[in-house]
């Protein structure tokens, strides 16, 4: 059988030139344009890369229409309900659900690498006590390349899966640091027989004066978010670590910059912004000027937590993440503010506007109200998510190290500025 190619012809010339179509496993077939500007030069134009894929992998895959999430081919439900968010760690790293013994060493390798570099203290003594908790993460993260340079060959396959253990085991570690600087507590070092969310939970709000006991409620909330948020294919940050990596830069540098991207209300900080706007809304009665406000094309407003750039569906992270809330709840009592979103989430989904732009409720919508739960302050729910969300970048940047032609991340303009012009002398300028 011939290859599958799409024709594209040059209307000013006439030219034509077929590009080979590429079957994907799942989803939609690619068209390989690497070949246009050789052939036709012409650059693609895709502001936002909604209709470009930017490598390939086979980690994640995500069928927006549907609103189906799986992780190297395992359906979210079935791993939210069966396995630990260690496990996903090593499936998401690994490519396999680890068996008995694998799980046993993983663990032992992760809880063995938590602890930070004593020096690294220092650094939160030099934030302010105010300091945004992400604004510390992005500055600490990349710090660590300062600290941990014996393992840092990237083109060693060994090095970069230390490098990978160590960034899965420290970012609780580190978040938890971040928490404490800013209530003015001593940090705390983590305890080798807890599991990995025990011991977020438990570094984050054990003091040295007394014994604490992990709540499993919360343990076992956190697990479930850290495995919805785990990865995402190539969404935002992740392109940005995959970007930064395709320059050769090292592993902890690239893992800081996929936390700064997180941090935008568009993204990661879609949970930290969710709770601020419940807050502002304040009550069901208000709700419909707000929901007004997000239809008025004139006004900037958006319902945070709603709309996805991928999913014209329910997020199945959303339905997960809702049932888990109503669990915590159960146990730490109820918010006004779930009452408030389950309206909203009621009254959009009815709403014409939200219906044709087919926007439902993402990760985001339902997160931020276990956190608050759970004793977490809404600075620290991005934190929260770039904890969980490392091994997905971690895996993405090792599945680019070990592509056969990696190449450096370069797009391309359309160029808008002045024509050539000369520089005048200083004198004539105006
Ligand atoms: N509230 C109101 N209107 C919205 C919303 C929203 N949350 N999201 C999209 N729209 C509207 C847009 O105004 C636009 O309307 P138009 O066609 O009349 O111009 C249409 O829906 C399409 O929106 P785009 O911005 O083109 O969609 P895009 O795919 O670029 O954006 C995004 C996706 C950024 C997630 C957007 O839906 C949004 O800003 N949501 C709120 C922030 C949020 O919750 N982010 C978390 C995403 S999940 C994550 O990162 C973990």
């Amino acid at each position: 059988m011939s290859e599958a190619t799409v024709t594209v012809t040059d209307n000013r010339t006439g030219k034509n030139v077929a590009l080979s179509i590429k079957d994907s496993v799942y989803g939609e077939a690619v068209v390989d344009i690497a070949g246009l500007p050789k052939e036709l030069g012409l650059f693609s134009y895709d502001p936002g890369f909604v209709a470009t894929a930017s490598c390939t992998s086979a980690i994640t895959f995500l069928d927006g229409p549907k609103g189906e999430l799986m992780y190297r081919g395992y359906p979210i439900e079935q791993l939210a309900g069966k396995c630990s968010y260690i496990e996903i760690c090593h499936l998401l790293l690994n490519g396999e659900l680890p068996n008995t013994e694998q799980l046993r060493k993983f663990k032992h390798t992760i809880t063995y690498h938590t602890m930070l570099n004593e020096s690294l203290r220092n650094f939160f003594n030099g934030f302010n006590y105010d300091a945004h908790p992400m604004a510390m993460m992005c500055g600490v993260v990349g710090s660590l390349a300062a600290f941990y340079h014996d393992k840092l060959d990237i083109h060693d396959a060994e090095h970069r899966m230390i490098t990978a253990h160590r960034l899965i085991a420290k970012m609780p570690t580190i978040a938890a640091a971040c928490y404490k600087h800013n209530v003015g507590q001593p940090i705390i070092y983590p305890r080798n027989d807890l599991s990995y969310c025990g011991n977020l939970v438990y570094t984050m709000f054990a003091t040295p004066c007394e014994d604490y006991e992990v709540d499993p409620v919360a343990e076992e909330a956190l697990d479930i978010l850290f495995i919805l948020h785990a990865d995402h294919e190539q969404n935002a940050s992740t392109s940005t670590v995959r970007l930064a990596g395709s320059t050769g830069a090292n592993p902890y540098a690239c893992i800081a910059a996929g936390v700064a991207c997180l941090w935008g209300p568009a993204h990661g900080g879609a949970n930290e912004a969710v709770l601020k706007q419940l807050a502002q809304i304040g009550s069901v009665a208000n709700i419909d000027r707000y929901v007004a406000k997000a239809k008025d094309r004139n006004d900037p407003f958006r319902l945070m937590g709603f709309g996805h750039r991928v999913y014209r569906n329910f997020d199945p992270r959303a339905r997960l993440v809702k049932e888990t809330c109503h669990k915590v709840l159960a146990k730490y009592g109820n918010d006004p503010l779930m009452e408030l979103a389950m309206r909203l989430e009621d009254i959009a989904l009815k709403d014409e506007f939200f219906i044709e732009r087919k926007l439902y409720p993402n990760v985001d919508f339902y997160s931020g109200i276990i956190y608050k739960a759970l004793g977490i302050p809404v600075n620290m729910f991005t934190v929260m998510f770039a904890v969980a969300r490392t091994v997905g970048w971690i895996s993405h940047w090792m599945e680019m190290m070990t592509e056969p032609n990696q190449k450096i991340g370069r797009p391309r303009q359309s160029y808008s500025g002045p024509q050539k012009r000369d520089v005048p002398p200083l004198v004539e300028r105006k």
